[in-house]
């Protein structure tokens, strides 16, 4: 029980297994525990040994890592070029008719890109950067819809060794201008506009916002998508395509070093500043490809690989771009929102390319329950054949409704925990290997060590605690571009040397991880550590439920009292004390919520996480604090109005 050690509370029991499916094993890359064995024998050997082999190198290491805490150094003294091994390398095998992206407008218009394309492309646009004035070192940002131009850009600046700041197409002008500002961008690439829910939004005005602002900005590249009308300033702003058609086809990748800055993205994490991640090259790009070649289980001549992520976050990094490309998969990539024209435009989409490999969030799959089967069934998705899952907790019961529905009760579903942070997949299945247990991420991936920890720091084998991993890892974020001490102060001051994610986290009696949520989540009732996790599981478990977000808010009695906030699948409905002892029966009286409130929708991020800060601001009757990252703010105005009329139990 809790209150002797401040742990958080194990309360959630799944005993739910599902190996392997034969037919899965038999073609997986991985059917037994030979990388696990491998790698836990000498991990730095095994990293260098996936380096060597998955990647061209110009020049060879001299030292695989260099680990001075809290900085490491992977693969010191090797060089490579990240564009060469996405694009040139595939094509010099003869590879270069192979379609890397089949790319899906929303309105419905298509492009099928080549690698031989992709490379062509990419190496024009990075003389285009550097007729800009752009050199090894620079800052580019990239403020794009999700259009192939994006990975263009990205693989541009990664040939000619600049560092890219990518900014989600959804954030505000003054979120651009904070990030350009931070990382002193001389190059901006944006496009006039791009489409969601069927009509154009505008990039360019906003970008012009954020101009007004941002000194170092040389110059702005515009690609057009939109159609829409932009103002042009004369000497600054140029048309990609105009760019584009003097540009010479002729660039040579340039040997980079192993730890020359690939990238910066700004995480806001739940408060505070955005902080630039900082990645490099040599470590990351091992670490991406890798992970996505193994979890996936990808057979690039075959598959068929889609993630649903945007582009700006390090989901579209590390699994649309780097990774990926890296392994010459073909994938698709789809600009827009999934509900145009009807609430089954995935899965056309499925069906239309033959998708064998699907990659979404939690969010998203709770949204598709709540839309109903109908809308799956109206197609035939039998080419799928795994299915991933990324971005929060995965409650069992919509595991088990994805790999049910989606996955037609015999796809693998692989959920992967990892972060901006740690550039790539950290604690996942390996869909050959891995027995699945609904809702677990299962076990730290071949090569990586995660330990839970008490509150002392103290490792614990059984039970709730916190996340850390003890080891250095070759994706791992090398910083906060300008604020070191901010790094080590985030991440490495909690528990010693090890690396504190933030995340609640506990090991089940077979050893089997559950992540619990952001500790900063965590609730304290009658003594009790109670994960919102665990509770919001458990009233998704209710077949009437489809999400529910669950916020200890301030109470006289308890400390804090249980709120919920739950959305019902499409047609279903359930009484409000029925589903508060569904939870007691699930996981016990103690985590039963003391007020549910019904609502069509739940507050989100942009990227689809649930925020709970601003419930617990509602559910407390306070003004909310920071919503600028709030995606849709109406929903807690409504929610605010609801919270001041209900009536109080006290
Ligand atoms: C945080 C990182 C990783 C790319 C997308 C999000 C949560 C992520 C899982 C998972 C439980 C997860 C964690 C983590 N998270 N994946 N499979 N199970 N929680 O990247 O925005 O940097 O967020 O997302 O809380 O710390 P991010």
């Amino acid at each position: 029980m809790a209150g002797e050690q401040n742990n958080i509370d194990d309360l959630l029991l799944e005993n739910r297994k599902f190996p392997p499916p034969v037919d899965f094993q038999k073609n997986a890359l991985v059917a037994g525990t030979f990388l696990y064995d491998e790698a836990r024998a000498d991990d730095e050997g095994f990293w260098a040994r996936q380096a060597a082999e998955l990647l061209h190198w110009d020049t060879d290491w001299h030292t695989i890592c260099e680990w001075n805490l809290p900085y490491a150094k992977w693969f010191v003294g090797g060089q490579l070029n990240v564009s060469f091994n996405c694009l040139d390398r595939h094509v010099l095998a003869g590879r270069g008719d192979k379609v890397a992206i089949h790319w899906e407008g929303e309105p419905g218009d298509t492009r099928t890109i080549t690698y031989a394309q992709l490379l062509d492309e990419t190496k024009k646009f990075a003389n285009v950067l550097k007729s800009l004035g752009v050199a090894k070192g620079d800052r580019v940002n990239i403020y794009l819809p999700m259009v192939p131009e994006a990975a263009v850009a990205m693989l541009a600046c990664a040939r000619i060794g600049a560092a890219h700041s990518v900014v989600f197409g959804g954030f505000s002008s003054q979120a651009l201008a904070d990030r350009i500002n931070d990382a002193s961008a001389k190059v901006l690439i944006t496009a006039d506009g791009g489409y969601r829910r069927g009509e154009v939004f505008a990039l360019k005005p906003a970008a012009d916002e954020a101009l007004a602002n941002t000194p170092t900005i040389e110059h702005v590249v515009v690609v057009k998508r939109g159609g829409n009308d932009v103002n042009m300033v004369d000497g600054r702003d140029h048309w990609y395509h105009d760019l584009m058609a003097e540009a010479s086809l002729d660039c040579p990748a340039e040997p980079m070093d192993s730890e020359q800055l690939l990238f910066l993205l700004y995480t806001s994490g739940t408060t505070g500043k955005p902080k630039g991640i900082m990645h490099t090259t040599g470590g990351y790009l091992t670490h991406v490809t890798y992970t996505h070649k193994y979890v996936f289980d990808l057979h690039p001549e075959s598959d068929v690989y889609w993630c649903t992520a945007d582009v700006g976050w390090i989901t579209g990094h590390s699994y649309i771009v780097y990774g990926p490309l890296s392994n010459g998969a073909t994938q698709v990539i789809y600009e827009g929102v999934p509900n145009f024209p009807g609430n089954d435009r995935l899965w056309s989409i499925v069906e239309k390319y033959g998708v064998t490999i699907f990659y979404t969030a939690p969010t998203a799959i709770r949204t598709f329950m709540k839309w109903g089967d109908q809308e799956p069934a109206k197609h035939d998705m039998s080419s799928l054949r795994l299915l991933g899952s990324v971005g929060e907790p995965i409650n069992p019961e919509a595991w088990m409704w994805y790999r049910d529905t989606i996955g037609r009760g015999t796809c693998p579903v692989v959920d992967t925990w990892w972060q901006t942070e740690t550039g790539g997949i950290m604690i996942s299945p390996l869909p050959g290997a891995t027995t699945l247990k609904p809702g677990s991420a299962t076990f730290p991936l071949p090569g990586i060590t995660a330990e839970v920890v008490d509150e002392s720091g103290a490792r614990i084998d059984h039970g709730g605690g916190y996340l850390t991993l003890t080891r250095p890892w070759p994706g791992m974020l090398r910083g906060i571009w300008g604020d070191p001490e901010r790094y080590k102060e985030t991440y490495w001051s909690r528990y010693g040397d090890r690396y504190f994610a933030g995340d609640g986290a506990k090991l089940d009696a077979d050893g089997y991880l559950w992540l619990l949520g952001r500790v900063d989540d965590v609730m304290n009732v009658s003594g009790h550590r109670i994960s919102t996790t665990e509770v919001e599981s458990a009233l998704v478990s209710h077949p009437a439920v489809a999400e529910a977000a669950v916020v200890g808010a301030n109470d006289a009695t308890t400390g804090q009292a249980i709120i919920a906030y739950v959305t019902l699948r499409g047609g279903s409905s359930v009484d409000e004390g029925d589903l508060r002892n569904h939870v007691a029966k699930e996981i016990g009286a103690i985590a039963k919520p003391k007020t549910i409130y019904f609502t069509p929708e739940l507050p989100k991020t942009r990227s689809g996480k649930i925020m709970r800060r601003l419930l617990r601001d509602v559910a407390e009757g306070r003004n909310l604090g920071d919503t600028t990252t709030l995606a849709d703010a109406s929903v807690v105005n409504e929610l605010q109005k609801r919270a001041a009329e209900a009536p109080s139990e006290d």
